[in-house]
């Protein structure tokens, strides 16, 4: 018999109906008579029910099926007297596919820690915590396609592998093809990068950024969603060294677009997950609620997660320069008191989360958009401003998350940009094919970057940014 998936039967099941399902066990419980088998497939958040009168079957048989277990069940539907579901499966046939063993199964049907689960990431899909957030994922991925695609910006596959850092941290991990026992060295003695695979230095990408301008100077509007690279040593809930990037491109738009854009589309992909993820954000709401009700009172939520999510789609999200920044920053409490581990002393510092988060959690209790930064710190392609002290750019910041996206209007002035890359030590030879386009037939252009995992965080209510994301890689880690 043909296998129906587990979402399909409890949305439109028909009593009576012969059915097969296959999935992994939950649990097993019951009685001498009965065996309870909650089976789930992953379709959905929500198990089957299956009903095994033990008479029926082998004893050893049933004794097998274990939490973990994997089975395939024919039976006839019939309409469920237990809470929360419309129908069961009255067991006539039961095959194990593959055992379990309990004394070897890590995951019991029991609250086991993050940390633990991350431990065996392999197996964590299973639970309902990591079914949930993964197949958000899945509609979060494909509602940033669906916005992009609707509001006619064209996909772009920027590369992996490139020779440029477009950040200019220097905070990238190197690609090479040589014996790391024997590698050459040219008559000064430095590494001989003509020999390696691609004949010069290179490197994952920490952005798409660079080529996606390119492209964005063609064909308008663009976007790449891809993965990215940073080496940087900072073992945060919030960091990771591989994670996945969304950047738009786009023509002709100047800061105020690009923030319009960034306002936009975040809506539209929490929105979508609202609208279309329902069950998931129900279950990650209640284990929300649950983790926050264990807090001391002053470190609580004020609101539930939907409520949160809900939140951001109502108001504007507020808008302030840096200088403002640093003005309520300056002048707050616990700069004043000394609370924050940075103290602002005065402008031309960087923000750090925590300011970032008292700006939003506490000062506007909103989404806030920073723009206006000094030059300094920032990177090189953001376009000056008249002031000739700050660049076009803007970072959005997330109650919870801090800075969400970072992005800017770029540099499209070919002596401006030039000076500036002199400023920041960037050799003018390696980026000639960046140089061209402000060469030939510049355009006022801008974009930014939103980390996909962060997003994750904020929808999905997940406290470590290692939860959200199949296989983490993080300092030290770099397992399955
Ligand atoms: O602010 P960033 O470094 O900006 C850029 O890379 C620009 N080239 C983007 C652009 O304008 N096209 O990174 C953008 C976003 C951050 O706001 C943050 O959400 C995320 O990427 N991000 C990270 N996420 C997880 N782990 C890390 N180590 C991250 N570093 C940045
Ligand atoms: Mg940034």
């Amino acid at each position: 018999m043909k296998r129906v998936e587990i979402i399909k039967l409890l949305e439109a099941g028909e009593v009576g109906a012969t059915v097969c399902v296959k999935g992994w066990v939950r649990t097993k419980r019951g009685s001498k008579n009965v065996a309870f088998i909650a089976l789930n497939d992953g379709t959905c958040l929500n198990s089957i029910q299956v009903v095994a009168d033990v008479d029926q079957f082998a004893e050893d048989d049933l004794r097998r099926i274990t939490t973990g277990a994997s089975i395939s069940v024919s039976g006839e539907l019939a309409a469920s007297k237990g809470a929360g579901q419309k129908v069961e499966i009255v067991a006539e046939q039961l095959e194990i596919l593959g055992e379990a063993p309990a004394d070897e199964y890590p995951l019991q049907p029991k609250k086991h820690s993050m940390e633990f689960l991350r431990d065996i990431a392999h197996l964590r899909f299973r639970t309902n915590t990591f079914s949930a957030v993964f197949r958000i994922r899945h509609a979060l991925s494909f509602s940033v396609h669906e916005f992009f695609n609707k509001n006619g910006f064209y996909h772009i596959h920027t590369p992996i592998i490139t020779g440029s850092d477009a950040e200019g941290a220097g905070e990238m991990f190197k690609v090479t093809n040589f014996d790391l026992n024997n590698i050459p060295r040219n008559e000064e003695g430095a590494i001989d990068f003509r020999q390696d695979f691609f004949e010069s230095e290179t490197n994952l990408t920490v952005s798409g950024q660079l080529e996606a301008e390119l492209a964005a100077l063609a064909l308008s509007k663009v976007y790449t969603f891809g993965p990215t690279f940073r080496a940087e040593n900072s073992n945060t809930s919030r960091h990771l060294a591989e994670f996945w990037m969304i950047e738009p491109e786009v023509a002709f738009a100047d800061l105020a677009e690009n923030m319009d854009l960034a306002q936009d589309f975040l809506r539209y992909t929490i929105n979508y997950v609202l609208e279309n993820c329902k069950e998931d954000l129900n279950f990650l709401n209640r284990r929300f609620e649950e983790i926050e009700s264990k807090k001391p009172k002053n470190e609580r939520s004020d609101s539930g997660l939907i409520e949160k999510l809900e939140y951001v789609l109502r108001d504007d999200f507020k808008r302030i320069t840096y200088s403002e920044a640093i003005d309520i920053l300056r002048n707050c409490k616990p700069n004043k008191k000394k609370k924050f581990n940075y103290i602002i002393e005065g402008w031309g510092a960087d923000l750090q989360s925590e300011h970032e988060r008292y700006l939003v959690e506490k000062h506007f209790k909103s989404p806030v958009i920073i723009y206006d930064y000094p030059a300094d710190i920032k990177a090189f392609y953001m376009r000056q401003n008249d002031d000739n002290q700050t660049v076009a750019a803007m970072d959005v910041l997330f109650p919870g998350i801090g800075e969400i996206i970072g992005g800017s209007q770029r540099e499209e002035r070919l002596d401006v940009l030039k000076k500036k890359m002199a400023d920041f030590n960037i050799p003018e030879d390696e980026m000639q094919w960046y140089l061209d386009t402000r060469r030939f037939g510049t355009v006022p252009h801008s974009g930014f970057g939103l980390g996909f995992e962060r997003l994750m965080l904020f929808v999905t209510g997940m406290t470590n940014i290692r939860d959200v994301i199949a296989f983490p890689r993080t300092p030290g880690n770099a397992k399955f």
